[in-house]
């Protein structure tokens, strides 16, 4: 009888031995689609990171909400239920006032210019801003330039009065809506094509790859490209867990972390052009270009919020990041001797 017991026990703690000796099972999820900037960016996770560490880590991916929506993800990172994210930097609000940054309007002119004041020292400490809440940032991944669509066309911001627009979880976002007089209205990601398609929203603003594979382009008679402000990521993992994990792991997941955010920029430097052409060649919204002078409204009108959120914010941080529009020296140098050449 002795011996069965003993063997039983033997048994059962080899069997708990090999589900301890199973991969780490990893959830990657997020909001949109495989083939944008940041579901390429998830897939190449998984890609490396099961290369680099074979049969230690299992990684899966989830798109399209599928596992978690915007509002219900974070709070999934912090219970463990969710080991990584790239939320839109809008979305982070909650944790931290620093990162509302990218969310001021016409403070970019490009996504050149973002992702100078992403690499600069300032740009890096935000990855840290949310230390003292259990959120560890890894690196940004762009998406894109947004661009303002409508069920009529918005040339100035005078049209822009009145309309409801579908806005992510920002408070600045909501002052730059109220800035020209219209109505903003945070939605979640997953809900916004039927808002747009019922009418509860007249309007939005979103990049091109997130218009284009969500289809907003179909139930939106406009597209203005207005370019007025940025929308990216942070790929963001739960402090405990992210330290709790063996050194080779964590090393490997380093560098199928830095990996997959160059892919995902590669992706969206190269694709935002594309999916722009997609939608225009779909020929279901029309676009409108803004002239100097509109844009310049509309500039000006938005602007003010700049001041609103400067003590939240930060004066300091908001001067670096107007400082990132400036193309380094080199650059200059670099097309000069092209031109040179020419
Ligand atoms: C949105 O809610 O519009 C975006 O944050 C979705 C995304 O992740 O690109």
């Amino acid at each position: 009888m002795k011996i069965l017991s003993v063997l039983f026990s033997a048994v059962l703690f080899s069997l708990s031995l090999s589900a301890q000796a199973g991969p780490l099972i990893i959830k990657y999820s997020h909001v949109v689609a495989d083939s944008t900037p940041k579901g390429q960016a998830a897939l190449k996770f998984k890609e490396v990171a099961e290369r680099l560490l074979p049969g230690k880590v299992e990684v899966q991916v989830f798109p399209n909400s599928q596992l978690f929506g915007d509002g219900k993800e974070m709070e999934a990172l912090l219970l463990g239920d969710v080991q990584i994210l790239a939320p839109s930097l809008a979305k982070f609000g909650k944790y931290t006032k620093k990162v509302q940054i990218f969310d001021l309007p016409f403070l970019f002119d490009d996504i050149d210019a973002v992702g100078r004041f992403q690499n600069s020292d300032k740009g890096r400490e935000l990855l840290t801003s949310m230390a003292d809440k259990g959120i560890i940032g890894f690196g940004y991944i762009h998406n894109g330039m947004k661009q303002f669509s409508a069920n009529k066309p918005l040339r100035t911001p005078a049209d822009a009065k009145g309309l409801k627009f579908r806005i992510q979880a920002s408070d600045v976002l909501e002052a730059q809506f109220k800035a020209v007089d219209a109505n903003p209205q945070k939605i979640a990601f997953a809900e916004v094509y039927q808002a747009l398609q019922s009418g509860v929203v007249d309007g939005a603003e979103n990049p091109w790859a997130n218009i284009y594979t969500k289809k907003f382009h179909e139930v939106q008679k406009y597209i203005t490209e207005s370019g007025h402000g940025v929308l990216d990521y942070m790929v963001i993992a739960n402090d405990q867990w992210w330290n709790g994990l063996p050194d080779d792991v964590k090393k490997g997941l380093s560098e199928a972390m830095t990996e997959s955010i160059a892919y995902g920029n590669k992706v969206a430097q190269d694709e935002d052009m594309a999916f722009r052409q997609k939608v225009i060649d779909d020929k279901k919204a029309k676009l409108i270009k803004l002239t100097k002078k509109e844009r310049a409204q509309w500039r000006d009108a938005m602007k003010p919020v700049w001041t609103k959120f400067e003590a939240d914010i930060g004066k300091d941080l908001i001067d670096a990041a107007v400082a990132a529009n400036d193309k380094p020296a080199k650059h200059k140098k670099s097309e000069h001797k092209h031109s040179e050449k020419k």
